[in-house]
């Protein structure tokens, strides 16, 4: 059973600076809903019961938002507004959410370092806290832990990209055993066009036996001067079988300007109260460009 998540909330979001210099990146909404409230809601929705959160410097509002908020909800309950007042509490009670600081950037590697108390001796997922998967075959978080329990080791979800746009990613160097598993022989962060294995990119979503830490423990800084995971899980390879799973969705990177846009019309026309409006707007608007 997988019970465990890590949620990496540390990184400045220096893609979205002005709007991060005093708010997280994990706080951006869509439409009216912090990203991270989706990424806790996709690991409840997967069985996940305690999540373990790292954060640092400026990132107090993500506390807040998972904490009880008493004057807010006596002045809800005062107003009868109970349908916001029943949100708003609902938010505090999703799962045991729990919060460790990182003290220095030194990158996604030492952040989930971090987590080892916390995972102690069970697989655990992480989830980066900027990206949403939507899917209409379950939650993303859920589809890794169904390889893992046939597979029985790790499982990374992985995504198609273009060519050209590997250099952004971890990348995969593997075998297909199934329609959507491969397994791993290696991974390479950030590799360029000509040295990328495969197109098939590391997509924020993780699943690890807890023997991860000990090959991240032992990582010295790589790329960018930051202790990296893809680097971990490239050692751990040599030891351990792992595994890539193709998910099944659509993946909205949240931590840039254009996706935050995208991913806010693409939910705004979904929305039951906005939708209908957006989209009347959106074909005038289209139309005027
Ligand atoms: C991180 C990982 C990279 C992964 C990416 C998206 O990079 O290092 O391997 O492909 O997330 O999941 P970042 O976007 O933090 O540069």
């Amino acid at each position: 059973m997988v019970k465990k998540a890590v949620i990496p909330a540390a990184g400045y979001g220096t893609r979205f600076l002005p709007a991060t210099k005093s708010s997280p990146k994990e706080m951006i909404p869509i439409i009216d809903t912090p990203v991270i409230q989706y990424v806790v809601e996709e690991a409840v929705a997967s069985g996940i019961t305690d999540i373990l959160m790292i954060i640092g410097k400026g990132k107090r509002a993500i506390e807040e938002h998972f904490d009880r908020s008493p004057v807010l909800e006596e002045t809800l309950a005062q107003k009868e507004n109970f349908e916001m007042l029943e949100k708003i509490r609902a938010i505090s009670e999703m799962a045991n959410i729990h919060f460790v600081w990182q003290k220095e950037m030194n990158g996604l590697g030492d952040a989930i370092l971090h987590a080892r108390c916390h995972v102690g001796n069970e697989p655990f997922v992480i989830l980066l806290g900027d990206t949403l998967v939507q899917s209409e075959d379950g939650p993303v978080t859920k589809q890794l832990i169904d390889v893992y329990n046939q597979q029985k080791g790790p499982v990374i979800a992985l995504e198609e990209v273009k060519p050209e746009l590997v250099s952004r990613y971890g990348v995969v160097d593997g075998e297909s055993i199934s329609d959507n598993v491969v397994k791993a022989n290696d991974w390479i962060e950030k590799p360029s066009v000509e040295e990328a294995p495969s197109n098939l990119a590391v997509a924020s979503r993780y699943l690890f036996t807890p023997e991860i830490f000990d090959y991240l423990e032992k990582t010295l800084p790589g790329k960018n001067n930051e202790i990296q995971l893809t680097d971990a899980m490239r050692e751990m390879v040599k030891n351990h079988p792992m595994y890539g799973m193709k998910f099944k969705g659509k993946r909205y990177d949240i931590g840039n300007k254009l996706g935050f846009l995208k991913t806010n019309i693409e939910f705004g026309l979904k929305d039951p109260e906005i939708g209908a409006e957006l989209k009347s707007w959106l074909k005038d608007f289209a139309g005027e460009l």
